[in-house]
């Protein structure tokens, strides 16, 4: 089946975020931080938030997933960096109705994660998607957490 133009310009930034990740690693002043992992896999995601004065001013992340999880991890640290909480978590809702397939009304503010939009047509690589984004609204809904573990759970 050929690639549209568009499907390869997905492609090829999804890829990019994958070899290239931004801001993958670790951050030293985290305020809050959390482990999740995808049950369907195994995989896991450590999310660490730098949250002062209600903005998220700086974020990392680490862990082992496929190309998906760890692209999406990557877009969601340049989307949520500069926001507010609630500007984040309503990016992570938002997101969650992307990769399902659902219109929102700000796209632009998802920037490079509306990339994964097509992944709404393969369900069984949804958790792949949002396990991040999963990880980062219990960060920022308990911020007093500090590297607690968790499970993405199978309806999520
Ligand atoms: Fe494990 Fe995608 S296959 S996160």
């Amino acid at each position: 089946m050929a690639l549209t133009k568009l499907d390869q310009l997905y492609r090829a930034v999804i890829l990019d975020h994958s070899k290239n990740p931004r801001h993958r690693g670790v951050l030293d002043q985290a305020t809050t931080q959390i482990e999740l992992n995808n049950p369907t896999c195994g995989d896991v995601i450590q999310i660490q938030l730098l949250v002062e004065d209600g903005i998220v001013k700086d974020a990392r992340f680490e862990g082992s997933g496929c190309t998906i999880a760890m692209s999406s991890a990557s877009m969601m640290t340049e989307a949520i960096i500069g926001k507010t909480e609630a500007e984040a978590l309503k990016l992570a809702a938002d997101f969650s109705q992307v990769v399902q397939g659902k219109a929102v009304e700000n796209e632009e503010a998802l920037g490079d994660a509306m990339m994964l939009s097509g992944v709404s047509k393969f369900p069984a690589r949804i958790k792949c998607a949002t396990l991040s984004w999963k990880a980062l609204e219990i960060a920022l809904q308990d911020k007093d957490n500090q590297g607690t573990a968790g499970q993405l759970k199978h309806d999520e």
